[in-house]
């Protein structure tokens, strides 16, 4: 859970510093898509670089999934019989969401490949630059697209922070302090994330990029 966590992490910080390139400006942010496709060249022929990532990425999301699944089934197994009384509220909000973030999460990145990535479900359609794409998307009278990318995002700040927390327990971590500092940096980390990649649409909606 945390290995394949934890690469998937890397991806979400690369992904949402690579996305503020279009600060720099809209011709920039196309360049740096196309380097993407451009990396490990010559040594790899074009794009194979970033297919080998796709892979990666795949297998970490399948193998982050079998163990979330695995997790569950041997916690149900090893209490068969329900508990009589169950206080409602347990963990915190990002604890009990996870599940159900996770299913989100993987909704919207089924969307989102097929909206920034080809193009089928972008108003500019797949022949347009990435920049026109992210322009496009978040537009002011596409507000439900813009409201869905928030939805998700968030979701995945919540996902994060309780996902980083875990890990530190992964790693043996046990103390008092040790957990305080742990919730703190989960806590960190995740509104950073967040606060990046939120940055891009209320950019465009606020007409500062576009
Ligand atoms: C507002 C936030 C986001 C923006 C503006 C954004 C922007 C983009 C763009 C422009 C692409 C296409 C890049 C290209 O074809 O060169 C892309 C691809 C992608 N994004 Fe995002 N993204 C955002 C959030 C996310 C989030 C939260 C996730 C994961 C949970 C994510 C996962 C991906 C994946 C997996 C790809 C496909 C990469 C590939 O294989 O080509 N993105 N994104």
């Amino acid at each position: 859970m945390a290995a394949s966590g934890a690469l998937l992490v890397l991806f979400l910080f690369a992904h949402a510093a690579g996305n503020l390139k279009i600060f720099v400006g809209l011709p920039d942010f196309d360049h740096y898509a196309e380097w993407l496709r451009e990396l490990g060249t010559p040594l790899l022929p074009h794009a194979w670089f970033l297919w080998i990532q796709r892979v990666g990425l795949l297998v970490a999301i399948g193998l982050h999934i079998w163990a979330a699944t695995a997790l569950t089934i041997r916690a149900k197994k090893a209490r068969p019989v329900k508990y009589a009384h169950r206080p409602k509220v347990q963990g915190s909000y990002a604890a009990r969401t996870m599940r159900w973030g996770g299913v989100i999460i993987v909704l919207f990145v089924i969307y989102h490949i097929l909206d920034l990535t080809t193009g089928h479900l972008n108003p500019e359609g797949g022949d347009s630059n990435p920049s026109a794409r992210v322009v496009a998307d978040f537009a002011p009278e596409r507000w439900y697209v813009t409201l869905f990318y928030v939805v998700a995002v968030v979701a995945v700040g919540f996902h994060l922070r309780h996902g980083i927390w875990s890990a530190f327990r992964t790693l043996g971590q046990q103390t008092t302090k040790g957990e305080r500092r742990a919730q703190a940096i989960a806590l960190t980390l995740s509104v950073l994330l967040v606060a990046m990649y939120l940055s891009v649409p209320v950019a465009v909606l606020t007409g500062l990029v576009g």
